[in-house]
């Protein structure tokens, strides 16, 4: 398995789906139930192996950076208070082992720009890219954990894909992968549904072998006139291979509402005390 030390998470994004909310709070911190968003992208990103974690971010973010700081006073009042459970939860939100880089990128030029702003930080090893958007759930192995274990050589790429409708290709990067197989052989960053090569879409989760700066370097702006992380991709591919890994686990797109409400419902119907709450909704 290709130990992934260094995961990145861009999180530069305006976050315009939930605005008003995101005037102020950054949409990476919006909570599902009572953990933010982040949290949920953090966690699979340890359970991976990762140490070191990269947050591509900007000058509204810096929420991002106060809650994985420790916080003196909140800390004391809970100490002093004796609310031990309390403490040990703001306490441990990363384990001890982990520590938090912050990378600003100046210019929204899109995501492959936000990751060729993490190149400094990762250096040559392979590496993580979790789109915190994109929460996975999963009782085994997380995903990003599944697919370092693919990644053996430290050179292939993995990419986690899922089938969409048909109609929804416009909103993803699209595989092209050999028949029977999950070698990769083309990508296209949000085509019609009419040019899609399938409706098997990449979501949040990518291992790379640190090539792909030097690709990203060379990449000019794609869809939507961004420097596209796909097109890159579609560059590596040629060189070295490339998986597609049908993750083990359910996703719920958070950069929509009714993703975050089916995240919400998610997880409140397994705690003990939502889950009538749920329950009372699907009787009514
Ligand atoms: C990005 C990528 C796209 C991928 C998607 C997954 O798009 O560019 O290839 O399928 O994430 O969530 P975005 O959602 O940032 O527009």
């Amino acid at each position: 398995m290709t130990r992934l030390r260094k995961v990145v998470f861009p999180v530069a994004g305006m976050g315009t789906r939930f605005l008003p909310a995101t005037k102020v709070v950054a949409k990476e911190m919006l909570p599902v139930l009572d953990r933010p968003l982040i949290q949920y992208a953090v966690d699979e990103a340890v359970d991976a192996g990762a140490d070191t974690l990269i947050f591509v971010t900007n000058r509204y973010k810096h929420s991002i950076a106060d809650y994985f700081d420790s916080a003196y006073e909140l800390e004391e009042t809970l100490e002093r208070a004796g609310k031990r459970e309390l403490l040990a939860m703001v306490q441990g939100l990363l384990p001890p082992h982990v520590r938090c880089v912050y990378v600003t990128q100046e210019q929204a030029l899109g995501l492959g720009h936000a990751v060729l702003c993490a190149k400094p930080v990762v250096g040559d090893e392979p590496f993580g890219i979790v789109l915190p958007d994109d929460l996975i759930v999963n009782e085994g192995p997380g995903a990003l954990r599944q697919m370092a274990e693919r990644a053996a050589d430290g050179k292939t790429g993995v990419l986690a894909v899922e089938e969409v409708p048909h109609a929804d290709t416009g909103k993803y990067g699209i595989v092209d992968i050999d028949g029977g197989g999950d070698r990769i052989r083309h990508m296209v960053e949000k085509p019609k549904p009419e040019d899609a090569p399938s409706n098997l879409a990449v979501v949040g989760r990518y291992v790379l072998p640190s090539r792909i700066f030097d690709l990203l370097e060379q990449t000019t702006p794609g869809a939507g006139g961004e420097i596209q992380l796909t097109d890159a991709i579609a560059a590596l591919l040629k060189e070295t291979p490339v998986l597609a890994h049908r993750f083990a686990g359910t996703r719920f797109d958070c950069g929509n509402k009714a993703g975050m409400v089916r995240a919400t419902l998610h997880f409140a119907s397994a705690d003990p005390e939502l889950r009538h709450l749920v329950a009372g909704l699907e009787g009514g």
